[in-house]
């Protein structure tokens, strides 16, 4: 294949210190050993530039991001910055990186030390002869990687949104608080058949998530859920959070056959005959209950607030 003699030297790279004489070695101006680019220097000005506009899309992306973000223009940052970064990384395989085919004439399966010496230095001189701003280019490279590896961790830092705090340990549920619907138009004893449900809210603050309840009737007769609340659900009236004690969600369907109150999250039951208790599903604990009473023209009040933090039950250990 070669004559084994060094582009620099002239000398026969295995046999340089004498030793490896008779195996035959590749010339490294042998044309297979070029990059494929028939300007390299041009490649590499080029490949450095892709490199750089793919460091700066990250960068912009996750600057952008930081201060608060614009969906599109994320997009588009982002998509530079891979594309690019991309299409140079392939660039730099395709048009700098020697082409081939490498075939090595054998005939022992050892090399000696001298040998393996001499391949190791052609390697290296190989590299030094056709790729000379390996460093600038990888510099650039591990730049790129470590700004995409910051930014990649934003949405982590940055979307998980805040912490509630100790914002659902109260509600605005207060004791003769009116129930309202989210028209803000108070409800009557009359305004649900046995069997009906209805979301409210405290007069004054419908549409309010943190307060949102829903209102079941049940039965026309009172009804105690548990010990301690044998007045807290006049006429069948009874008032749970409608915040599910799992992850948050709404529980907004109510199944009049079973009389249980449905999350569609994840499928928790509430049994609202016992104090909303779950019989099905992730949900931990039961639904609060809000006290009710009718006042003497028929509208639903609170008796008082509720008793316990609504929502998510490990919010209330935060
Ligand atoms: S949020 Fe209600 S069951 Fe998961």
């Amino acid at each position: 294949m070669s004559d084994g003699t060094d582009v620099a030297s002239g000398t026969d790279v295995a046999s340089g210190n004498g030793a490896g004489a008779g195996v035959p070695l590749t010339k490294f101006d042998d044309p297979h050993l070029r990059p494929y680019a028939k300007n390299p220097r041009r490649a590499e000005m080029l490949i450095g530039l892709l490199l750089l506009i793919g460091l700066a899309g990250f960068a912009a992306y996750g600057g952008l991001y930081w201060v608060g973000g614009q969906t599109q223009w994320e997009g588009v940052y982002g998509g530079v910055g891979f594309f690019a970064f991309g299409f140079g990384l392939s660039a730099w395989g395709k048009y700098l990186l020697p082409q081939g085919p490498f075939v090595e004439e054998r005939h022992v399966l050892a090399s000696s030390e001298p040998e393996v010496g001499a391949m190791a230095a052609a390697i290296e001189d190989r590299g030094k002869m056709v790729f000379r701003r390996r460093g600038f280019l990888g510099t650039i490279l591990g730049a790129g990687a470590g700004v995409m590896g910051v930014v990649i961790t934003f949405p982590l830092i940055r979307s998980l949104g805040p912490q509630p705090k100790k914002s659902l340990e109260t509600t605005n549920w207060r004791p003769d608080a009116y129930l309202v619907d989210l028209d803000g138009k108070r409800v009557h004893r009359a305004d649900l058949e046995v069997g009906g449900a209805l979301t409210v809210f405290p007069e004054g603050f419908a549409g309010s998530s943190v307060d949102q309840t829903m209102l079941v009737r049940a039965e026309s007769t009172d009804i105690v859920t548990l010990p301690g609340r044998e007045t807290w659900g006049p006429r069948g009236y009874l008032a749970y959070s409608k915040m599910c004690t799992h992850a948050g969600c709404p529980v907004g369907l109510y199944q009049e056959l079973t009389q249980q109150l449905l999350c569609p999250c994840h499928q928790s039951l509430f049994d609202v005959k016992t104090g909303a208790n779950p019989v099905f599903g992730p949900a931990p604990r039961p639904l609060p209950q809000l006290p009710l009473k009718i006042d003497s023209r028929g509208f639903l009040l609170a008796q008082a607030g509720y008793d316990q933090p609504v929502g998510p039950g490990f919010w209330e250990r935060s």
